[in-house]
């Protein structure tokens, strides 16, 4: 896991690699500073001899000031590197979502995503600027601490490593205690932002069924949850810190306790035995290690909390799509003309009933095919397995004579224009969007396009026509409007088939019939398919498609289905009938 994430480290290796030799030379002079103050204390102040004090004195300061340097050195190579590191982890996982198939984002929630790529990559970050700083330098300065103390005295020094086991025991055991809530705490997290996001993308439906009140309600119930886990969580590492001060305190009363009687019997003389100086410098190298031990376990909770989100980052980066290309993808399609033959489709696995059976089908090149059938009869799943937003079950999916398996994705979704019955729009301006049919349209090649969309009427009336903006999701236009930027888009992208999924509701009949006619003089060539709830919209098709739970009831021309299909002729006569 550890060696996956540690790839997007990358070009930031010089700066982490600066960073931990800066924090150990800081750490060699910081524990240098007591052992030149037992010097100028002992031989210095005790032997009143002026000249070694300003030496030493001079040493001190200067071993002060590089100190402070080598820290300040590292604290910027530190954020450096952590910043470039989280940057790469959420682009990384950025490219990995581009990849993944529906199914996959299916298996992880949006929300999750959302959450793995803000709050586990910041906390991923932190304990990475933490590791290269915090914990290089604890463990350098328990190591070099614990060695000073004993080479000054071997016997009182033990007590530090005593003191050290316990610690490190105490914190074992915590952390132990603390993993499982922070497991639940990211869960919630995650509930938090699919709920969040859900709410948001719906706020109108909220508001207009009045359901603000049962959405607070969902949502406090999420935050307290998160709350009762922050407190449950905290309240075990809150519990490291008094025992760690009372630990500390008391060793440092030991060494005191033990260290004044061996100066008093040794006389505090320097060359005889223990003395003052000594004592006060290892009563200093001991508070260094209990702040590095300190230190370390700080880093420790971090890790605690980060392994929790390293290991929901590794799933992502570690998920691959399951729709990628064959070995040797077939880059050219040659038309339009598609085939079903036996195919079964369900969405997931473990699902009892399939959402299409049997479906066999035959579509010519450059036909025209109109699709109806109740809601949920299959008609959005039918036409989700051309492009391989899906895979099938079993049996075989062709355009142009071969299977959709066999094409290059790529170069199978560029030649499917295709406006989805939740078409979105993003947020610039209108040329943008239409330029995600086309990446290099021209404003001629647009406007022919917005032409039989039947969308320049509305688009020349604005101010900066094709430069007007598009707020976030299209929400500055109709709804009408905006299904036919998106036929205008699908267009662009000059494809061999066109699929229609209920992409005319909001558009009033005369301007859909002028939408299609448009599309039959301009486009003679191009396979088009249009899923529709009225009969208006299909009935000039060259065929018509009726599904019903799944299964293709009825196949043919307006004319065959009235005489062949009930649902049809039922259908027909009921909206014929409300129009006139
Ligand atoms: N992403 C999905 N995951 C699981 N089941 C799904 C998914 N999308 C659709 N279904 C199920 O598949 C069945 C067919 O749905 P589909 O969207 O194809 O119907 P439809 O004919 O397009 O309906 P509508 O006219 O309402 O758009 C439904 O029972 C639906 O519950
Ligand atoms: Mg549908």
């Amino acid at each position: 896991m550890i060696k996956t994430l540690a790839k997007s480290i990358r070009e930031f290796k010089l700066q982490s690699f600066l960073s931990a030799i800066f924090v150990a030379l800081e750490v060699i002079f910081e524990v240098s500073i007591p052992w030149v103050m037992a010097r100028l204390i002992d031989y210095g102040i005790e032997k009143s001899d002026m000249a070694y004090v300003y030496r030493f004195g001079g040493l001190l300061f200067l071993f002060a000031i590089l100190q402070m340097l080598c820290g300040i050195a590292c604290a910027y190579f530190a954020t450096v590197a952590g910043s470039g590191f989280g940057k790469n982890l959420r682009r990384d996982l950025f490219k990995k979502i581009q990849e993944f198939s529906f199914h996959n984002v299916d298996t992880f929630s949006a929300g999750s995503l959302v959450t793995r790529l803000t709050e586990d990559v910041t906390f991923i970050q932190q304990a990475f600027q933490m590791m290269i700083r915090g914990t290089v330098r604890g463990i350098f300065m328990l190591i070099f601490s614990i060695v000073a103390a004993f080479l000054i005295n071997a016997r009182i020094a033990r007590i530090f490593v005593i003191v050290a086991v316990i610690l490190a025991i105490g914190i074992a055991i915590i952390s132990r205690l603390a993993f499982p809530i922070f497991d639940k705490l990211f869960k919630a997290i995650d509930r938090m932002n699919n709920c969040l996001s859900e709410n948001i993308r719906a706020i109108r439906v909220v508001k207009t069924f009045n359901r603000e009140e049962y959405e607070i309600n969902k949502f406090t119930a999420i935050t307290d949850d998160i709350k009762k886990y922050s407190v449950k969580g905290e309240q075990y590492m809150v519990l490291g810190y008094p025992a760690m001060q009372l630990v500390s305190f008391t060793c440092i009363i030991a060494v005191a306790w033990i260290g004044s009687k061996a100066v008093i019997a040794s006389g505090n003389n320097p060359d005889l035995g223990f003395t003052t100086g000594q004592m006060m410098s290892l009563i200093a190298y001991g508070l260094q290690i209990l702040m590095s031990l300190m230190m370390t376990s700080m880093a420790f909770v971090m890790f605690i909390i980060s392994a929790e989100s390293a290991k929901r980052i590794y799933e992502v980066l570690l998920t691959n799509s399951d729709i990628v290309d064959s070995p040797n993808p077939i880059t050219e399609i040659k038309n339009g003309s598609i085939e079903f033959k036996n195919v079964n489709f369900k969405y997931s696995s473990t699902a009892q009933k399939n959402v299409l059976s049997n479906i066999n089908l035959k579509i010519e090149s450059g036909q025209t095919i109109g699709i109806m059938g109740a809601t949920g009869s299959g008609k959005t799943s039918l036409i989700s397995l051309l492009p391989r937003f899906y895979d099938t079950l079993s049996g075989e999916v062709l355009i142009g004579g071969v299977n959709v398996k066999d094409y290059q994705l790529k170069a199978l979704r560029d030649s499917i224009g295709m406006v989805l019955q939740k078409n979105v729009l993003f947020s610039g301006t209108i040329a943008d969007n239409l330029r995600f049919g086309n990446k290099s349209a021209s404003y001629e090649e647009m406007a022919k396009a917005a032409d039989i969309a039947c969308a320049s009427e509305f688009i020349n009336e604005k101010e900066g026509k094709y430069d007007s903006t598009v707020e976030q999701g299209g929400s500055n236009f109709s709804g009408g409007q905006r299904q036919r930027l998106c036929i205008a888009r699908a267009i662009l992208k000059n494809p061999k088939i066109l699929i229609f999924d209920d992409s005319t509701s909001a558009v009033d009949t005369k301007t859909e019939s002028k939408i299609r006619s448009g599309l039959r003089d301009i486009y003679p060539n191009v396979t088009k398919i249009i899923i529709a709830q009225r009969v208006s919209s299909v009935m000039e098709a060259d065929k018509i498609i009726i599904m019903d739970d799944g299964k293709i009831l009825a196949f043919g021309t307006h004319n065959e289905l009235l005489k062949t299909s009930d649902i049809y002729r039922d259908i027909y006569e009921t909206q014929v009938k409300e129009a006139a």
